[in-house]
């Protein structure tokens, strides 16, 4: 029970519900919105009226006036009065901690919990009388409203203080950081800031830009990571450091160069400035992560891997020359071990094997696979050295993932004929239009999930063996087997190029396949664990891997196929979470300390798990899951069952 004439925020408050409010109560922010339901609530033997509340007043009509008119029974809960029974919705944007819903039902929700908060506070004018500092004034008005003691403020912030009071007639908008810090002050009233999730990567670097009081992703853009001309790959990128030390720095503002440019990119798509920018989190490989603080790779060059700091970092963005607002922070994950960075850490967060019973397996496929294990009781990880093979370097007609790249291949099981469809266009290379679909740019390689695709169908249209071998035998049945050297290439597309895959190629797929499979096999035997129950793909190339062929080449272990999935860019996802979000910031921290690091340059069973992931799938593995939907190809080694059910021989392979 209230007292008649009690204040409906105080009320819900009193009752630990939940309700925003930026402007403490002033009737100017309209965050408090609430609805009374009207009617007979039974149930409770309450009768809610609209006229259980104060009528509307001057600060409710102007707010409607102003800034939107609030629809009938809505009402501004720190204006309205309590004066008789009532049934109050609170509408999910008004809640303080309102969800950000994620789109399947695998996940949690998100609660918005940003870490900055933005406060109207009204001072009084200065006065000749009173001799205490414009700053502490606020810091005493921010204290006794909203029971923020001890703060500080950022000294981007002094100089404009005494303008911005002055400006807003002594009424300002505070943004304050963790309950701690004032970040920034604009004249006025104000009801916006925004937040930003980076994800570093070696090949493209991501931004996806939040509104921070509502949770909305406003834009998302991506750029090329510019130290590409320092190296495709992130090891070369390291040796380029090792040979000519002074290029550290140069790489770290190329780096951060390039996510100014992207900031610009997204504030301008979004209509914001950047300096409205209050908050930035930060995602990235070890090597990547390194470089954009500011530090030399080069002892992440070689063992014992050593990183300079792998725990959570806050930052100030104007120390990490970020062209945002002066007062924003950088929170920058925690990295998990030397190969196994904030990127891992942030794909945790956005996957939550940690908080789940099934036992999942959790992999950024990349030049370096960062591999993770577990389930809610242990956690274990390591990264395995794939090389640049899935990103389409070292293969003969190997590209990067742009238009006119080969993605996707079929090859047919009797004729070896081949169909295949490239970025850029839906359409198969035997659908009609495909010549004039691809004109622009033409089939111009092979992309790295095409080159996947490619060696799987070889493999299941028994073009190659279980080793690797491309069969020249076949070469009688079909044109596309053609000799090459001492070897024998398969054709995929004869026109203006030539795209084939070459033995070489299929080697240089064995070889990083079987890497990350060993990886793997050293974190279940670890483990304890046979089988897992889920698999996640991450990464821009892992997301674009068809399981089916991820698993026909045994590069991810037998499990059902419908349990594997694409884990999109799973460490922006985290990186956003971590933005939206800051509890889950002391639970990716807690949970990368627990996490069992393995590392597979020294243990030796690494080299026989390697060896025996050079077949496909595996010499050893038998991935029944696998084999009960795929057809087994025909072999000269391996006994199948006849549709009878008794084992038959297949018939013997030529190789050359
Ligand atoms: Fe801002 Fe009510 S708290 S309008």
């Amino acid at each position: 029970m209230f007292p008649h004439g009690t204040a409906l925020l105080d009320a819900a408050r009193s009752l630990g519900v939940d309700v925003d409010s930026v402007c403490g109560g002033r009737g100017l922010c309209g965050r408090c919105r609430v609805i009374c339901a009207v009617g007979d609530f039974s149930k409770h033997a309450i009768h809610s009226r609209a006229e259980h509340l104060s009528p509307a007043g001057e600060a409710e009509n102007q707010f409607s006036e102003r800034r939107r008119p609030l629809e009938e029974n809505h009402r501004l809960s720190c204006q309205a009065l309590i004066q008789g029974d009532l049934v109050i919705d609170v509408p999910a944007e008004s809640q303080m901690h309102r969800q950000v819903v994620r789109k399947k039902a695998e996940y949690r929700d998100i609660s918005l919990n940003t870490s900055v908060r933005l406060h109207v506070v009204e001072l009084q004018p200065a006065d000749l009388r009173e001799a205490t500092g414009d700053l502490q004034r606020l810091y005493d008005a921010l204290n006794q409203e909203w029971q923020l003691a001890g703060l500080d403020c950022d000294p981007a912030v002094l100089p404009h203080l005494q303008r911005a009071l002055r400006e807003g007639g002594w009424q300002v908008t505070v943004a304050v950081h963790d309950r701690s810090r004032i970040v920034a002050v604009w004249p006025g009233f104000r009801n916006y800031a925004y937040g930003l999730a980076i994800d570093i990567g070696s090949t493209t670097i991501a931004a996806h830009l939040y509104n921070l009081t509502t949770g909305e992703n406003l834009a998302t853009g991506g750029i090329m990571n510019p130290q590409i001309r320092f190296g495709e790959d992130l090891m070369s990128r390291v040796s380029y450091v090792l040979m000519h030390p002074e290029a550290s720095d140069e790489l770290t503002d190329v780096v951060r160069n390039g996510i100014n440019e992207l900031i610009a990119d997204v504030s301008r798509e979004a209509d914001i400035e950047p300096v409205e920018i209050l908050d930035v989190t930060v995602a990235g490989n070890p090597i990547m992560h390194h470089l954009f603080l500011g530090i030399s790779p080069v002892e992440l060059g070689g063992a014992p891997f050593a990183l300079a700091t792998d725990g959570a970092l806050n930052l100030r963005a104007r120390d990490l020359g970020l062209r945002i607002n002066a007062g924003a922070t950088v929170y920058v994950l925690p990295c998990i071990a030397g190969h196994v960075g904030a990127d891992a850490a942030a794909m945790v967060l956005a996957e939550e094997p940690h908080l789940l019973e099934e036992i999942s397996l959790v992999v950024d496929v990349g030049t370096n696979a960062e591999i993770v294990l577990g389930n809610r009781d242990r956690m274990f990880a390591c990264s395995s050295p794939t090389g640049p093979a899935f990103e389409g370097a070292q293969i003969s007609c190997g590209q990067r993932a742009a238009a006119g790249a080969i993605e996707r291949v079929r090859v047919d099981r009797e004729t070896l004929d081949v169909r295949f469809s490239v970025i850029g266009s839906d359409l198969w290379s035997d659908d009609p239009g495909f010549a004039e679909a691809v004109q622009a740019f033409g089939v111009t390689g092979i992309c790295g999930s095409g080159i996947i695709e490619a060696v799987a169908e070889m493999y299941l249209a028994g073009v190659i063996s279980e080793d690797g071998v491309i069969d020249g035998g076949l070469a009688e049945r079909s044109k596309r087997i053609v000799p090459d050297d001492r070897t024998w290439t398969f054709v995929l597309y004869e026109g203006q190029q030539r795209i084939v895959v070459t033995q070489n190629d299929v080697r240089q797929i064995q070889l990083a396949k079987a890497a990350l499979y060993a990886g793997v096999k050293l974190l279940l035997d670890r483990a304890g664990i046979e089988q897992v129950e889920r698999i996640r793909l991450a990464g821009a190339f892992g997301s674009h891997i068809d399981p089916l062929y991820a698993m026909v080449l045994g590069l991810i272990p037998d499990c059902d196929l419908d349990a594997v999935e694409s884990a999109g860019n799973a460490a922006g996802t985290g990186a956003a979470i971590a933005l939206l979000d800051t509890s889950t910031r002391a639970e990716i921290e807690a949970t990368v300390r627990d996490i069992e690091k393995i590392e597979t340059a020294v243990e030796p069973k690494f080299q026989e798990y390697f060896v025996d992931a050079m077949a496909i799938p595996n010499k050893n593995d038998t991935f029944p899951k696998l084999f009960s939907v795929v057809t087994r190809p025909q072999s000269d080694t391996s006994p199948v069952r006849s549709n009878t059910g008794r084992p038959r021989r297949r018939r013997r392979q030529r190789t050359r």
